[in-house]
């Protein structure tokens, strides 16, 4: 095999890190790619429809382990030919507790960046990180925002910021790509992984929740995996991105949240069966009330009920803290902005409608 340069990426199974592996390996022929996996069996099945395989090395390791569980031969490999390392693995699980997220996404970085350390010539690292590491903040949010007092909503949160300051602190060279929240594929409105925010719409859909945080002014930003992806891919490797904070976010693209409502329980209410249903939509709320809403779930102790506040507690109190990415970096960049989120939301819901209609919206709340 003849290559000029070799990388490494972590989280090469999940719903960003395949799609990255793939345009990464597809943009130059000459790059050969280690990617650090927990199961081998479970990548090898994965890889089995993958492009460009014979380009690519898989190790065995978790984030969790020290040294990242690499074996000496592996290390050795990796710290010789290395260059750049890619790092997306992550607990994406915004209701795991404080230590947990830290153990995974805080600690697992620190190991990367050991290991870059360690290569021969010590390794550019791109670290994908989540916009919401601003998270209680409200307002602009600009990209070269690196310090926050005003807290999280959730640990996830907390432990993406907690990574990206060891990167900026420790890392010989760093790009730091901040993603929105990913809802889709593309802007046709695929959806390949349902994450919190399909769990959400679904409780919504079905009337299990009256009320919704809130304020005027509220936006919802999101992105699609092909817009994350291919920025991912172009921006990790580049030498003009290095040292910068890149927000792959919709930024003016994002939707006012009373917008998005209308238009969402409009598609609802096109089936007549829904309409049927008499569903109505839920009332906005500042955050003291929705949390008044949550006590009294609490008080009533029903478990579902329990569970499904539990569930949205992680996450949808960011609607009431409004804010707006911006996305100067990632424009300068990348020669374009996201897809604003009108042009994929209602796609989106669609395909929704169609691949989730008969699930109950008890059985994925997480
Ligand atoms: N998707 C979004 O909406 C979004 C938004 C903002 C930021 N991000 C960031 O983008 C990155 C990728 O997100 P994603 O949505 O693609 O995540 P995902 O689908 O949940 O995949 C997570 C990846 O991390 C790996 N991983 C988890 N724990 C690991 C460990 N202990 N050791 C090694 N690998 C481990 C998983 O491997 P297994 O296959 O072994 O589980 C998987 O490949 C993350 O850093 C996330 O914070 C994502």
């Amino acid at each position: 095999m003849s290559a000029d340069r070799s990388i490494l990426i972590t989280g090469a199974t999940g719903l960003l890190g395949r799609d990255v592996l793939v345009r990464l390996l597809a943009a130059d022929s000459r790059l050969r790619a280690f990617v650090l996996v927990r199961d081998m069996g479970r990548w090898l099945q994965a890889a089995q429809a993958l492009a460009h395989q014979s380009r690519v090395i898989p190790v065995c390791g978790d984030l969790c382990a020290d040294g990242l569980g690499l074996t000496p031969d592996a290390r050795a490999a990796i710290r010789r030919d290395v260059s750049a390392i890619v790092h997306l693995a992550a607990d994406t699980t915004f209701s795991s507790p404080l230590d947990r997220a830290r153990t995974v996404n805080t600690l697992g970085t620190q190991r990367v960046l050991e290991l870059a350390h360690d290569c021969d010539t010590p390794a550019r690292v791109a670290y994908v990180s989540t916009a919401f590491v601003a998270g209680r903040r409200t307002g602009v949010i600009a990209e070269d925002l690196h310090a926050t007092s005003s807290g999280w909503v959730n640990a996830y949160e907390q432990s993406k910021y907690e990574a990206e300051r060891l990167v900026m602190e420790q890392a010989a060279s760093w790009v730091i790509l901040r993603s929105s929240t990913v809802v889709c594929d593309d802007v046709a409105g695929h959806v390949t992984q349902m994450n919190a925010v399909h769990r959400a719409l679904n409780l919504y859909r079905h009337g299990l929740v009256a009320m919704m945080p809130g304020v005027v002014g509220s936006n919802v930003d999101a992105v699609t995996t092909s817009f994350v992806a291919d920025g991912i891919a172009r921006l990790a490797l580049r030498d003009d991105a290095a040292g910068k904070v890149v927000h792959l976010c919709a930024g003016e693209g994002a939707l006012p949240l009373v917008e998005l409502l209308d238009i969402t329980y409009e598609r609802w209410a096109a089936n007549p069966a829904w309409r049927k249903r008499g569903i109505v939509r839920p009332v906005i709320t500042d955050l003291a009330t929705y949390s008044l809403f949550e006590r009294t779930i609490a008080d009533i102790g029903d478990a579902s009920l329990k569970r499904i506040a539990g569930a949205l507690s992680h996450f949808v109190p960011q609607l009431a803290l409004p804010k707006r990415f911006e996305t100067t970096n990632a424009e300068a960049l990348l020669g374009r902005g996201a897809p604003p989120v009108r042009d994929f939301w209602l796609p989106m819901l669609d395909h929704m409608l169609t691949a989730q209609s008969a699930a109950s919206p008890f059985a994925k709340v997480a």
